[in-house]
């Protein structure tokens, strides 16, 4: 596996092309969840620099903080709750432009404007979500939807 990431600038949808199959490489052969949670953040980090991007993960009847990128967060979000608790519950993404205006929004963070949180299937069951900040309005769309439920998919 190489343990550097090829950085590359252009579209959107040009980055995530590139990471995709940086991704792939980097969780081939890797059972692990915490170690694939962990460089997966990173590859995200590294390639977007969002604000914050990390996971949480369900146990029993909450999401707990998993393997992030950013400044320290929340530890425990209950179903239903913020926008992580939201996608949980609602068993789809949310793509929040603006979270002052997201009923509930849990915020971690004064810096973070923006938000997109993407639940991870397995065997047909959210097992955990991807959430990502930005600390600018508007900042994730459709492309980021689709791209973004790509990658947590190619979780093993
Ligand atoms: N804003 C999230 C909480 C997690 S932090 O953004 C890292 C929410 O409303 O669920």
């Amino acid at each position: 596996m190489a343990e550097d990431l090829s950085i590359h600038k252009g579209s959107k949808q040009e980055q995530y092309e590139s990471l995709i199959p940086q991704i792939q490489g980097l969780l081939q052969g890797e059972n692990n969840l915490i170690a694939n949670l962990a460089n997966l953040s990173a590859a995200l980090k590294e390639q977007f620099n969002w604000w914050w991007v990390g996971f949480y993960w369900v146990h029993e009847d909450e999401l707990v903080l998993g393997p992030f990128q950013g400044p320290v967060a929340c530890t425990r979000i209950k179903k239903g709750r913020g926008v992580c608790g939201g996608a949980w519950e609602q068993g789809k993404t949310l793509v929040v432009e603006d979270v002052e205006k997201f009923p509930g929004h849990i915020a971690c963070s004064s810096a973070s404007k923006s938000e997109i949180v993407v639940p991870v299937f397995k065997n047909g069951n959210i097992v955990g979500v991807l959430d990502v900040d930005s600390e600018f309005i508007a900042h994730f769309d459709e492309t980021d939807r689709v791209y973004l439920e790509k990658i947590v998919g190619l979780l093993p």
